[in-house]
C-alpha cells in the first residue's frame, strides 16, 4: 500500500438515485424500480458489514420527495414497512443497529410504527449503525438544531458564546455518529440534493452512472476501491 492510500470509510453514505429510469428502462411502473431498490438495499447492508464500514446512511426519501405523486409516495412508505417486516430478524442476527433520521411525525402510522420498531429491536446490537433517512432535509436538519440550541439558551442551559461547531454537531440527528468518509450517489447526477449538508463538508463523492437497483456490491467494492485509493487488477495487468 502506498502512503497515499487511506483506510477503508468507517462512514459510508448513499444517496439510492435512478430507480425510476431503471424502471422505465424496462417498462415497468417507477414503484417497480423502488422495489428493485429495495432488494438492491438489502445486499448493500450486508456488504457494508462484510466490508467492516461502522456505518452506513441511506436516504429513503427526502423532504423534497413529497411533491412527487401520491401514489408514489404511499408506495414508498409500504415499502419501509415490507422491508422491516422482512429483513428485521437478519439485521438483528447480523447486530446492525437501526436508526432513523428525518421528521418521521409526518409519515403514516403503519410506516412509523415500522420505523419504530426497528430502532426499538435493534437499539442494543453493537455491529453496523444502519440509518435511514426519511423525510429528511440537512438545511431542515440545521434548522432544528439552531431552534433546539435556541431552547437551551432561553431555559439558561447555554450562553450564546457556547455555540460552536461541535454544539450544532451535537443536535443533529447524527450526533453520535462520525461525519461519513464517503458518499456515493447512484444514478449519475452530480448533486448533493440537501443530503447530509453538515455532515458532508469533508466526505469523499463518487458518482456512479449505475442505477440503485444495479449497485450490486461489486459496485460498492469499485467505489470503496476508489477511496482507498487502491489498485485491484481483478487478475489482470496494470
Ligand atoms: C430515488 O430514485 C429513490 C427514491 C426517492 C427512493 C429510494 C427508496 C428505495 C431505494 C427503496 C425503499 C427502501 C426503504 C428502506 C424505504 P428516483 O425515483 O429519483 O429515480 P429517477 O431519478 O430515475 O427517477
Amino acid at each position: 500500500m502506498s502512503e497515499n492510500e487511506r483506510k477503508m470509510p468507517v462512514h459510508v453514505a448513499m444517496i439510492m438515485d435512478g430507480n425510476g429510469r431503471w424502471a422505465k428502462e424496462r417498462g415497468m411502473i417507477r414503484l417497480q424500480g423502488h422495489n428493485a431498490g429495495m432488494e438492491a438495499l438489502r445486499e448493500i447492508v450486508r456488504h457494508s458489514a462484510n466490508i467492516g464500514v461502522k456505518y452506513l446512511t441511506v436516504y429513503a426519501f427526502s423532504t423534497e420527495n413529497w411533491k412527487r405523486p401520491e401514489e408514489e409516495v404511499s408506495g414508498i412508505f409500504k415499502l419501509l414497512v415490507r422491508y422491516v417486516k422482512s429483513e428485521i430478524d437478519e439485521l438483528n442476527r447480523s447486530n446492525v443497529r437501526v436508526q432513523i433520521i428525518g421528521d418521521i411525525s409526518r409519515l403514516p402510522e403503519e410506516s412509523a410504527k415500522a420505523a419504530g420498531y426497528a430502532v426499538e429491536t435493534t437499539k442494543d446490537n453493537t455491529g453496523l449503525v444502519f440509518s435511514i433517512a426519511i423525510n429528511y432535509g440537512g438545511r431542515a436538519e440545521i434548522a432544528r438544531a439552531a431552534r433546539l440550541l435556541a431552547k437551551d439558551v432561553r431555559a439558561g442551559r447555554i450562553a450564546p458564546e457556547d455555540i460552536d461547531e461541535a454544539a450544532v454537531a451535537s443536535k443533529l440527528y447524527t450526533a453520535d455518529m462520525p461525519d461519513p468518509d464517503l458518499l456515493i450517489r447512484t444514478g449519475g447526477e452530480h448533486r448533493l440534493s440537501n443530503y447530509l449538508t453538515w455532515q458532508t463538508a469533508y466526505s469523499e463523492v463518487y458518482v456512479t452512472d449505475v442505477y440503485w437497483p444495479d449497485f450490486t456490491p461489486e459496485e460498492y467494492d469499485k467505489a470503496v476501491d476508489w477511496y482507498t485509493g487502491r489498485d485491484r487488477r481483478y487478475g489482470g495487468l496494470k
